[in-house]
């Protein structure tokens, strides 16, 4: 019965009507995009497979309801930069060209962590961390590289991202435990220089925890005092169905607000899932259990209501405070492109993004897209 759906599915899908979210490919129909308006961009991030052209059904839907676009892994260090004499920019190409032909803005994401981080990086030959001068020197080169080739296309990056732990500490990733926390700083003043009109935004997640919050906060003022341009902070989004409190994510958003930079929800997505608490950190998954796993063959309706009310909850606080962001991205465009599927927990079947397996929109986007499109 399954394979049967499936296949019908794909056959509606090669004759090119992927479901209700992108039947219509007219301008000026009913879109996400629409209903937000100009309230602040309204973002996707895409895999490597939609940036080869090969999901068209993803596409069309993207091009429909989104007006900015971020990769989801294709700039990473350890993707774009694999080796230290050898760039793969094959993939975030594909990327900017879709945006600028499609009139969207691109951003980059991202220059500075301490995951997918090339091995290399840090290291010399024999494995030995290298020397602040050599880190500088290679931070600078990367950077210089990355946004100078993309310099006038990407609208801003995301320069630094997860600097912070949950306690309001620096993370000791290979670049504190070089530079301490100089790196940060420092690379945001090679960003500036290599393309001197592109925004510049710090990115975390767990970002309505007050210790992490209040650093932040101390972060961003200090970049200003040094007269470095940071335009935003980047809040990640990801929830779960218990997490974030909703009040502390809008105490954040107005703390930072009142550092003197925008607000961005950058990775907005929500599990459906039981949460399981890890650290947060993405190298830290937790063994498979049938229990962690409740919903393989579909949400039940108590859940996906649950869900959709919390999932509207938090828009309607984004749209509240658009005086103050600039953009909301989502973290993949469809439940089955989501990272969720594999993280904290690999090979669960989640939920979490705005549209479903079959291209069509949660209920609570579909509401929104019909209250908010001109009558
Ligand atoms: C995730 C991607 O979605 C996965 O495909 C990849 O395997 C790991 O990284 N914070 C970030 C994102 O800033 O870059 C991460 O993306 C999710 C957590």
């Amino acid at each position: 019965m399954k394979l049967k759906y499936t296949v019908l599915l794909s056959a509606i899908c090669l004759w090119g009507t992927c479901g209700y979210g992108i039947q219509l490919s007219a301008q000026n129909v009913p879109s996400l995009k629409g209903a937000v308006g100009d309230r602040f961009l309204t973002g996707v991030a895409l895999n490597v497979n939609q940036t080869a052209g090969h999901d068209t059904c993803a596409l069309r839907l993207v091009k429909r309801h989104f007006n900015s676009i971020v990769a989801e892994n294709c700039m990473k260090s350890a993707e774009i930069h694999p080796e230290e004499n050898r760039y793969d920019f094959a993939d975030a190409d594909k990327l900017v060209r879709f945006g600028e032909e499609n009139g969207m803005a691109v951003i980059g994401h991202c220059l500075v962590w301490h995951s997918q981080l090339p091995r290399w990086f840090c290291v010399d030959e024999k494995g030995k961390k290298v020397s602040p001068e050599i880190l500088k020197e290679r931070m600078k080169k990367h950077i210089h590289t990355v946004v100078g080739r993309y310099k006038g296309r990407i609208k801003g990056w995301d320069v630094v991202n997860e600097a912070i732990e949950g306690d309001g500490s620096w993370r000791k990733s290979p670049y504190y435990e070089i530079l301490g926390e100089e790196f940060i700083p420092l690379a945001f003043q090679y960003a500036h220089e290599a393309d001197p009109d592109a925004e510049l935004y710090y990115n975390d997640y767990g970002m309505d925890g007050q210790a992490k919050r209040n650093k932040v906060v101390e972060l961003v003022r200090m970049l200003k005092g040094r007269g470095l341009r940071i335009d935003a902070v980047g809040m990640q989004g990801h929830m779960g169905l218990d997490y974030p409190q909703i009040e502390d994510f809008e105490a954040s958003i107005l703390n930072f607000a009142s550092a003197g930079v925008k607000v961005m929800v950058t990775e907005w997505d929500m599990s459906a899932l039981p949460t399981i608490h890890t650290g947060a950190n993405i190298s830290e998954t937790v063994a498979y259990k049938k229990s962690f796993n409740p919903y393989p063959e579909g949400l039940p309706d108590s859940v996906s209501q649950a869900w959709n009310n919390r999932m509207k909850e938090f828009f309607d606080l984004f749209l509240k405070h658009s005086d103050v962001i600039t953009r909301v991205t989502a973290w993949g465009v469809t439940d089955d492109d989501s990272w969720k599927n594999n993280f904290p927990v690999l090979g669960r079947v989640d939920y979490p993004l705005l549209f479903d397996r079959h291209y069509e929109p949660k209920p609570f986007v579909k509401e929104l897209i019909e209250n908010n499109s001109e009558k």
